[in-house]
């Protein structure tokens, strides 16, 4: 039997396949239970400091919403709310926390920022994303295609089209080679997967039964695939000015009508962690816009608003499986 009690949740390569579909087991749970109006509080009296470091929608409000269902109480620091990195080391900061706290969140840069508060903290530490990866977010993932297809997770495949460097990336990957999925990239190759990552994952895969497509021909990698992926293509901490590069380079890999046509599936559903740049309506989707002469990003509106997409049940899932980690890490027995 699965015990998680006390530990860190940092990067999916520190758990195995059987923790991880604990995770999603009592997620599906918490889930039902919720909507059914018979959810229990298993964190009462809990209290969790969440740290942000970079901005956030889901993230936080998921933990937020997360652990007042369950009972417990959340502090929220924002980017200009704490000491962290300034004033007060990482680890002077996770002594403090860990006296006060029963579990820290933290959304930064470094991964070694996450570890470092995890090293010192003496309670659990979540990663609510760094720029190497981000954990809570491919529990979400997985678990929503294994809900919405119903279907084992060794018998889904998936395609991330996209900048394929960057943390959603590495950790679809991390995650669907440790579960034996049919796990696809399709990215230019100076935007592939840093090269240790993509061997770690090979090895993992020879386990688990996953199998491992990385490629820069889009139709290739989409053929037949249940889900097709996206993110946004400059990530928060890049640098703005990397857009008509990353423009010019990953127009290719938009998820767009041709794209979804290409697998080949009628079924293929389209996912996103959100947020995403798929029309003109925020400042930074006009003005792409108006210098590109383009209507959405990575993804186009008509995919975006098309009955493929499962984006908001995704980001709902967010909470669900945000609150299994809460709970199985945290949780009164
Ligand atoms: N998907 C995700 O992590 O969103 P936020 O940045 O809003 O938390
Ligand atoms: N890759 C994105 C994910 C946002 C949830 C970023 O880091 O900005």
């Amino acid at each position: 039997t699965v015990d998680l009690n006390g530990r860190h949740y940092l990067r999916e390569l520190d758990f195995t396949a059987a923790e991880i579909h604990h995770l999603l087991d009592l997620a599906a749970e918490l889930k039902a239970a919720r909507r059914a109006g018979t959810e229990t509080p298993r964190l009462t009296g809990r209290r969790i400091a969440l740290i942000f470091e970079k901005n956030s929608t889901r993230t936080r409000c998921a933990f937020e919403v997360a652990a007042a269902d369950q009972g417990a109480t959340t502090t929220y620091l924002g980017p200009d709310g704490s000491h962290i990195g300034h004033k007060e080391s990482v680890a002077d900061t996770a002594r403090v926390l860990g006296r006060m706290y029963d579990a820290i969140e933290y959304r930064g840069f470094a991964q070694d920022t996450v570890t470092e508060l995890a090293a010192h903290a003496g309670v659990p530490v979540y990663n609510g994303l760094t720029d190497q990866c981000h954990p809570t977010q491919s529990l979400c993932d997985v678990f929503t295609m294994r809900e919405h297809s119903g279907k084992p997770l060794e018998e889904i495949s998936f395609c991330y089209l996209g900048d394929a460097r960057n943390n959603t990336a590495n950790s679809l990957m991390a995650m669907g080679s440790l579960l034996g999925m049919d796990l696809r990239i399709a990215a230019p190759s100076d935007l592939w997967p840093d090269p240790a990552l993509v061997a770690e994952c090979r090895r993992l895969g020879q386990d688990s039964g996953a199998r491992f497509t990385l490629t820069d021909e889009v139709e290739e990698a989409v053929r037949g695939a249940d889900y097709l992926y996206t993110d946004v293509w400059v990530s928060m901490g890049e640098d703005h000015a990397r857009w008509p590069e990353r423009i010019a380079r990953l127009l290719p890999y938009q998820v767009n009508a041709k794209t979804l046509a290409a697998t080949g599936n009628p079924d293929t559903a389209f996912l996103h962690c959100l947020p995403a740049l798929h029309d003109r309506r925020t400042d930074l989707g006009a003005e792409l816009a108006a210098e590109h002469g383009l209507d959405g990003l990575e993804v186009t509106d008509e995919v975006f608003e098309s009955p493929a997409s499962l984006v908001f049940e995704q980001a709902e899932n967010r909470m669900h499986t945000i609150k299994a980690v809460l709970a199985a890490t945290l949780g009164r027995k």
